[in-house]
């Protein structure tokens, strides 16, 4: 594929991404390239080539996590810098691969300064498209950077199965998406991303500079009741296990009011009704509940409270409830020298920053139990997120590279630093 000229420029990066795009694009301007599709396929070959074209060695981990090396200091630990190219089905095209495209620029630029004796590295470079960060196919997110990170065993996650009962290892393999194990010693991480928020928008600053990371718990819920005819069956004889899932889903909108100073954002975004026939009460519900809060005690109280409705429902309605977690994660802090780096680049490119929580998940927040970690926002037209009409003006997508850009210089070049940290080698069954 014809990729042009490579000069790192603002032009070739609006003109590169353009390009990503078109893999996967819909109708409506966004794309839809869930994890390990033969669409995500495509974009990490494109990305492949891109990365091998640029003098990146690229390879691939036993989770599908994507990487392209380039080597500046022979035995030296690397800055990695990354997000992902995979999406929710039909997505914008901004959420994560800006931020890998970006971590491509930011490393080739900061790589031809190396070269042309403008700095000197201490570290090496790596760029990361991290594997299935979204979690809809399947779950749970940001699941490349858990086994990278050692928080998710690699069987584990290889084993999660879609919908459709594929697994992910089957699924990864058809698109030829595994690589050997091996371990990678890493020093620090950068990542950047949309904000999927108003806030910027509202303030007018041009860069988040991300301090920490809202709290979530991730349930599956069931709700199990009796098959009956929605005709002739007696109103009280009745056991609808749809009506005890909505009575949830209302709860759950209920509480976000409740907590309203918490703050709590929640939500129930799938249902699975079975057996889904227009003449049948249903038998079985099953369905997700996510809650998020950058107060633990709020999400506490939450839960609590979940389970108590649920055990009404329960009562009320002659059903079963039973409320499992799938993922969660905990309010967790960037590292202050890692704000500071940010903050110091953005005051030299003259760009108003601010700081600010970041409430989606990202697979910075696993990297940040690891590494010292930095986590930028570029700001996001009227908030959109997860959906086609994503966007962001192309002078802050221009911005937000040249302050990775910075950010990863100075990583690149710190003299000490707290230690490396290095990537378990992930064992597997096979
Ligand atoms: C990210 O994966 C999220 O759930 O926010
Ligand atoms: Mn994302
Ligand atoms: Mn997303």
């Amino acid at each position: 594929m014809d990729q042009g000229g490579r000069d790192g420029s603002a032009e070739e990066f609006l003109r590169d991404f353009a390009q990503l795009s078109t893999i996967g694009a819909t109708p409506r301007g966004g794309v839809d390239r869930e994890a390990a599709t033969v669409r995500d396929g495509m974009a990490r070959a494109w990305w492949g080539g891109w990365l091998a074209s640029r003098g990146f060695a690229v390879h691939a981990d036993a989770i599908g996590n994507q990487f392209g090396l380039l080597d500046l200091v022979p035995g030296a630990p690397y800055v990695l810098a990354g997000s992902h190219l995979d999406s929710q089905p039909t997505a914008g095209r901004l959420d994560g691969a800006y931020g890998v495209v970006a971590a491509g620029f930011a490393a080739h630029r900061v790589a031809a300064a190396a070269r042309a004796g403008e700095l000197r590295p201490t570290r090496n470079l790596a760029v990361v498209n991290w594997f299935n960060e979204e979690g809809s196919r399947f779950g749970p997110s940001m699941m490349g950077s858990a086994v990278f990170t050692g928080g998710l065993a690699l069987d584990e996650a290889l084993a999660a199965t879609d919908p459709a009962g594929v697994g992910a290892r089957e699924a990864l393999d058809r698109i030829d998406a595994r690589g050997a194990p091996g371990p990678l010693p890493v020093d620090s991480y950068a990542e950047i991303h949309i904000e999927q928020g108003r806030e910027l928008e509202e303030t007018g600053d041009r860069i988040g500079v991300v301090t920490g990371t809202w709290a979530a718990r991730k349930f599956r819920f069931r709700v199990l009741g009796e098959q009956s005819h929605t005709g002739s069956t007696r109103m009280a004889d009745r056991r609808d296990a749809l009506l005890g899932a909505s009575l949830l889903v209302v709860e759950a909108r209920a509480l976000a009011d409740r907590f309203a100073d918490g703050p709590l954002h929640t939500a129930v975004s799938r249902l699975d009704v079975r057996p889904n026939s227009p003449v049948v009460v249903a038998s079985e519900v099953r369905a997700n509940l996510d809650l998020r809060s950058p107060d633990p005690a709020v999400l506490d109280a939450a839960v609590e409270r979940v389970r108590a409705v649920a055990a009404r429902v329960e009562a009320e309605h002659g059903l079963r409830v039973e409320l499992e977690p799938t993922h969660s994660w905990d309010r967790n802090d960037y590292q202050p020298e890692c704000v500071a780096v940010s903050e110091r680049v953005c005051a030299e490119l003259g760009l108003a920053a601010r700081r600010m929580l970041t409430v989606a998940g990202h697979d910075s927040t696993n990297m940040s139990a690891v590494v010292p970690t930095v986590m930028l926002f570029v700001p996001s037209r009227e908030g959109i997120s997860h959906n086609e009409r994503e966007d962001t003006a192309p002078e802050d997508l221009v911005a937000g590279v040249d302050v990775l850009t910075g950010v990863v210089r100075e990583l690149v070049t710190a003299p000490g630093g707290p230690g490396t940290w290095t990537s378990a080698r992930m064992a597997s069954t096979g």
